[in-house]
């Protein structure tokens, strides 16, 4: 049989590492969530530890998709601003091929990871146009596409609005940080959100991260955006499903190159 299309999606977050099978072309989940803490300092080395033993409980030998929250660039690390700074300029897909042993690896933005599976299997399927998707988490990621393509690494969390960095006003870390109401904050994601749209004149926005689940809590205060905006709907299991996505062209890739070796 052949299951070129399961592929391992691991999620690195801030706190929480998240790893499950997923079937690329339903875009779900072939086994439970592994999760594994973050170690803190969250070094390259603790970090590809850690996916090692979920791979290895998962008994994955398999094509690996990896969403990092960080720009990458031809499997180098630029910047990670939320975890620790010795990732910057580190050759993240080399050390995980090398660690994990598995068959093929990509590594991509955490945040693209989630636009990708929302936009092919969530909240933006079937939508034709520009659509953008903003993870509002520790950091804020995001992710713009164009009838289902993806511009990668568009990094709009780090936007300066008002001379300030918009993951310092508009994330749930600056929300909790500052103690925040929920009307406060929602204002100021939607200053953020209207600055966005004067840019892309998306015609759908969809909001990611753990607020996803509370939509009811500050969509109310998005008064200014004019698009329409949607909550994500695959929750968690976007970012695996994401990363997954992400090995899908070089696996078939791969694929191609074995039989026209072997003929
Ligand atoms: C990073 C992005 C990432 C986002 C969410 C930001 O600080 O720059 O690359 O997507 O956090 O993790």
């Amino acid at each position: 049989m052949n299951e070129s299309h399961l592929i391992l999606g691991v999620d690195i977050g801030g706190t929480t590492i998240k790893a499950a099978v997923v079937d690329t072309r339903k875009g779900t989940l072939t086994t439970d969530v592994l999760r594994a803490k973050t170690p803190q300092p969250a070094t390259p080395k603790g970090v590809v530890a850690a996916i090692g033993e979920l791979t290895k409980k998962l008994k994955w030998h398999g094509p690996v998709g990896v969403g990092f929250p960080g720009l990458i660039k031809h499997g180098v690390v630029r910047r990670a601003p939320n975890l620790d700074p010795s990732w910057v300029r580190h050759e993240i897909v080399e050390h995980l091929r090398r660690a994990l042993g598995v068959s093929y690896v990509a590594v991509g933005n955490d945040a693209d990871a989630a636009g990708l599976a929302e936009a092919r299997f969530g909240a933006g399927r079937g939508v034709r146009g520009t659509v953008v998707l903003v993870t509002l988490g520790t950091g804020i990621g995001s992710a713009v596409l164009h009838n289902g393509s993806l511009l990668p690494d568009t990094e709009l969390g780090h936007l300066e609005v008002g001379g300030q960095d918009a993951e310092k006003f508009a994330s749930t870390v600056a929300r909790k940080r500052n103690k925040w109401t929920w009307e406060q904050w929602g204002k100021n994601v939607d200053r953020y959100l209207t600055t966005l749209e004067y840019m892309l004149a998306p015609d759908l926005f969809i909001i990611g991260g753990g607020v996803s689940s509370d939509p009811e809590q500050f969509f109310r205060y998005l008064e200014n955006v004019e698009a329409k905006i949607v909550p994500a709907t695959m929750g968690n299991d976007a970012g695996i499903v994401g990363a997954a996505l992400f090995a899908v062209h070089g696996v078939k890739a791969l694929a191609r190159k074995r039989k026209r070796n072997a003929t």
